[in-house]
This record gives structure tokens, sequence and C-alpha cells, in this order.
């Protein structure tokens, strides 16, 4: 057997560039499944109907840039991305759903007058300036409401008392300012509230969704995150059982995770980043047994890593990177038989590496251990079982030894940093 022999935690290392996902929008199957069920109860008009002429006069001054073909009938309910639905003896636009159009401009005030949207989908244009300040107070109906991936400013539009069927509130990737209020007529409709990537500023609106008094709230999906909210993460959060996704990474927010976050047992994906938050993570974490994401690198916890994680079987994603997490990595991981990558970089974790065996972590992808104060006299003969692997970085540890010819095996390694 040929050993290439490397002393003092030099293992003559290559460096390339390791790319990270930051997230993942799980959100998306939720969003289409939404779709499906509205979409599924609306009337189709029928061929002779014609819509209502204040819908048609409202629809023609949106003036949307480029226009659209709408002149082609005088019937608006049979306009491209336009449904209605009957009411009384007339057909009410109810839908307005016209995603990916590189429509741009300011979304005119006009929209206002369709008085009977439920369902509006904007996404995935260039409109720019501020929403209509009494966008949610005249459009009392609305259950859908999808404005994101646009270039949207300003703050968002007061809720109206009158605000009490919204479901779905995607805003995300838009340049919103100003803090956030939802009162709690809003609060208890929503089912996905999604701001992330805005500029939004000031207390995180957590609870409003989630406190004592919301027990039925059917919130599932909570992400603030690329925003600059401030503020706790409140122990209500526990109150919003239904939460599958709760994002509020990259904001400012400080202070210690709740342990009544551990009594969200629907939670798939708990994603908080870079904020400043502090404390150990407590062993109530294993509560969450559906938890696939756990992110929350760039903050400043403390403490072991709870070494009953492995109990956590459906983890794929632990990224706990640049925090100050002690001790050894918890040898129950090795359960956690979905695990993808594995990033714990830049903390103070101790112990020797090779005693961990990484052979039931078939679907490890990316494992980076850098910058802590692992001690070993090889790379663990274990690894080299983890056929999946594309990126592995010890760097920065007190590793010493040799590397054994095998790595040769793993096919996808595109990566490998192991030097000083
Ligand atoms: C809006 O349309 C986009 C593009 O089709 C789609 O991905 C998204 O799920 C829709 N939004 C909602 C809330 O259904
Ligand atoms: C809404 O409709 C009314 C009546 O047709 C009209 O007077 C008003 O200008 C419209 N508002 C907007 C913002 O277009
Ligand atoms: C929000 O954005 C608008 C338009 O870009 C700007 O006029 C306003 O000053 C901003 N407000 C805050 C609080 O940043
Ligand atoms: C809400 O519940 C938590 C946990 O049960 C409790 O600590 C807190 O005092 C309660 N807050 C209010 C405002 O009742
Ligand atoms: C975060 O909030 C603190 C006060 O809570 C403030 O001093 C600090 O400037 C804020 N940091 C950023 C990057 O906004
Ligand atoms: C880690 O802990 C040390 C000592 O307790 C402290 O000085 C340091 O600022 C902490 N680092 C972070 C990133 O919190
Ligand atoms: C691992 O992932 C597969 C497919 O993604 C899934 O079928 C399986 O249930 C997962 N295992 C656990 C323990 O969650
Ligand atoms: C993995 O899980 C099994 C079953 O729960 C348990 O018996 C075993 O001790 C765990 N392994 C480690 C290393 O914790
Ligand atoms: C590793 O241990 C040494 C000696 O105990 C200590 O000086 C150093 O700060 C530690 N490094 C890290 C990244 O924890
Ligand atoms: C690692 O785990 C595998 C599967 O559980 C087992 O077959 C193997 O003997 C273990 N290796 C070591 C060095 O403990």
């Amino acid at each position: 057997m040929h050993v290439l022999k490397i002393g003092n935690n030099n293992f003559n290392g290559m460096a390339f560039i390791i790319k990270m996902k930051h997230n993942k929008a799980s959100a998306s199957s939720n969003y289409n499944k939404l779709f499906l069920f509205f979409g599924f109860l609306l009337l189709p008009c029928s061929a002779s109907a014609a819509c209502a002429q204040v819908d048609h006069a409202s629809l023609l001054s949106l003036a949307f840039k480029p226009p659209l073909n709408w002149f082609s009938s005088t019937d608006c309910c049979s306009w491209e991305g336009v449904s209605c639905q009957q009411d009384d003896d007339d057909h009410r636009v109810v839908r307005l759903w016209l995603p990916w159009r590189r429509l741009s401009g300011v979304i005119s005030p006009s929209i206002t007058n369709l008085t009977h949207l439920t369902h509006l989908n904007l996404s995935h244009n260039s409109f720019s300036g501020p929403l209509p300040n009494d966008l949610f107070s005249s459009l009392s109906r609305l259950q859908v409401l999808d404005l994101s991936y646009n270039s949207l400013t300003s703050h968002l539009p007061v809720f109206s008392s009158k605000t009490t069927r919204l479901e779905t509130l995607d805003l995300s990737r838009n340049l919103f300012n100003g803090s956030i209020v939802v009162p709690a007529a809003a609060a208890a409709t929503l089912t996905t509230f999604n701001v992330r990537k805005n500029n939004f500023a000031g207390s995180n609106p957590i609870s409003f969704f989630c406190n004592n008094g919301s027990d039925h709230t059917s919130l599932t999906i909570l992400d603030l995150s690329f925003n600059k909210f401030t503020g706790e993460i409140p122990p209500g959060l526990g109150a919003c059982s239904k939460l599958q996704v709760f994002g509020a990474g990259f904001n400012n927010l400080s202070g210690y995770l709740p342990d009544e976050v551990f009594d969200l047992a629907d939670l798939e994906e708990l994603y908080l980043p870079g904020n400043r938050l502090s404390g150990h993570i407590g062993k109530g974490i294993v509560l969450l047994t559906k938890l696939k994401i756990l992110e929350l690198s760039s903050n400043k916890f403390s403490g072991p890593i709870p070494s009953n994680v492995g109990k956590l079987s459906r983890l794929e994603n632990l990224l706990l990177s640049s925090n100050n997490f002690t001790g050894h990595l918890p040898p129950s991981l090795t359960n956690c038989t979905n695990l993808s990558t594995l990033i714990l970089r830049f903390n103070h974790l101790t112990g020797d590496l090779s005693a961990f065996n990484f052979t039931t972590l078939p679907r490890l992808t990316m494992l980076d251990l850098g910058n802590n104060n692992f001690t070993g006299g090889e790379l663990p003969q274990s690894l080299y079982s983890c056929k999946s692997l594309k990126a592995i970085r010890l760097a920065n540890n007190q590793l010493t030894g040799q590397i054994s010819p095998e790595i040769v095996a793993l096919k996808s390694l595109s990566f490998l940093s192991l030097s000083l």
C-alpha cells in the first residue's frame, strides 16, 4: 500500500473554492399545493358571460407595460391571466395571474378597483415603486398575494381590519422597507408569510403571529430572512405549532434560542444564521423530529453540540459554523443517515476525529470541520466510504499523519483542503 506521509498538520492540501448553498426554498412546493387547491375551487367562465364593466375598465387602466394582448375580445374574463366568477348577474374578476411576463413600472392604483380579487400573482416581473396604500382595505377578499421577485419599494401597505381572508403573502425579493405591523385578524388566517430579502427593519414581527393568544394559528411558513429586523425570538414562537419553515437568518436578532422553539413538532427547517444569537442549544432540540435543515452559523452560540443530536434522524443539513461551540463531534451524529451537508468550521471543537465513524453517512456531500481543534493520526478511514463527497475541508486543526490512496475512490471529490 502506498501511503503518502505528511507531517505536522499539513496534508499538502489543495485549495479550491467551496460554494455553499445558503438555504433551500422548501416553501415552493407548498405554494404549488395551495395554488392547486384554490385553482380547483374557481369556476370556469362560461363562454357567453361578459365581465363586469368596472373590472373591464380597471384592467385596462392598469396599463401594463409592455401591453398584454387584452384587446382581442370585449370579454375581459377571457383575457390572458384573468379569471372570473359569477356574482349575481355579473362576472367579476377574481384572479389575476401574471407571473414571468416582464412587466415593469408602478402597479397602478386602479388595481384596488378589482374588489373581488382573491388571487393576485405578479411575481417574477420588474414592477417598481410603492404599492397603493389602500391595497389591503380595497382588496379585502384577497387570499393569495404573490408579488415576489420584483423591485417594489417603500413600506408595506397597512393591513385593514377587513383583511381577514389572506392566507399567502409572498413579498420576497423586493426592496420594501420600514417596519411591519400585523393585526391579529390578518395574522390568524395567514399560512405563509414570506418577506425574505427586503429592507424591512424595526422589531421582528414574530409575536404578531406567534404568541400565547394564538392557539389557532395556521402559519406554516414564516420567512423573515435577509432583512434588518432586531429584537429577540419570543418564547411565544412555540404557539405557532404548525410551523414547518422558520427563517430569520441574516437579520440582527439577539438573545437566546428559547426552549419553546422545541415545541414546534412539525418544523422541518430552522434557518437563523447571521444574527447575534447566543447561549447553549438545549437537548430539547431532539423534539424537532421532522427537522431536515438546522442552520445557526455566524452567531454567538456556545457550549456543546447536543450529544443526542443523532435522534434527528431526518437531518440533511447541519450548519453551525462561526460560533463558539466546544466539545466533541457527537458520536450519535452517525445515526443521521440522510446527512448531506455538515459544516462546523470556525468553532472550538476538539477530540480525535479518527474515532468518528462516517460509514453510516453515505449521502454526505460536503464536510467542513476546519478551524477547530480536532486531533487525529490520519483521515478517518471510514470517510472513504462516503462516495458522494464533493468537498472535504479539515484545514486548521491539530491533525497529523497520512492520506490513504483510497482517497481516489471518492470520484465526486472536487475540493480537498487539509492544509494549515
Ligand atoms: C405565482 O406564480 C409563480 C410562477 O408560476 C409560482 O411559482 C408561484 O407558486 C405562484 N404563487 C403562488 C402563491 O401560488
Ligand atoms: C375606480 O373606479 C371608479 C369608478 O369607476 C373611478 O371613479 C376611480 O377613478 C377608479 N379608481 C382608480 C384608482 O382607478
Ligand atoms: C423607504 O423607501 C422609500 C422609497 O425608496 C424612501 O423614500 C423612504 O425614505 C424609505 N424609508 C425608510 C424608513 O427607509
Ligand atoms: C407566554 O407563555 C410563556 C411560556 O408558557 C410564558 O413564559 C410567558 O410569560 C407567557 N406570556 C404572556 C404574555 O402571557
Ligand atoms: C444591531 O442592533 C444593535 C442594537 O440592538 C445595533 O447597535 C447594531 O448597530 C445593529 N447592527 C446592524 C448591522 O444593524
Ligand atoms: C467565544 O467565547 C470567547 C470567550 O468566552 C469570547 O471572547 C468570544 O468573543 C466568543 N466568540 C464569539 C464569536 O462569540
Ligand atoms: C432519507 O431520505 C429519503 C429520500 O430522500 C427518504 O425516503 C427517507 O425517509 C429519509 N430517511 C429518514 C430517516 O428520514
Ligand atoms: C443510534 O441509534 C440507535 C437506536 O436508537 C442507538 O441504539 C445507538 O446508540 C445510536 N448510536 C449512537 C452512536 O448514538
Ligand atoms: C486550540 O487549542 C489551543 C490550545 O489549547 C488554543 O490555544 C487554541 O485557541 C485552540 N484553537 C481553537 C480554534 O479553538
Ligand atoms: C463503522 O460502522 C460500520 C457500520 O455500522 C461498521 O460496520 C464498522 O465496523 C464501523 N467501523 C469502525 C471502525 O468502528
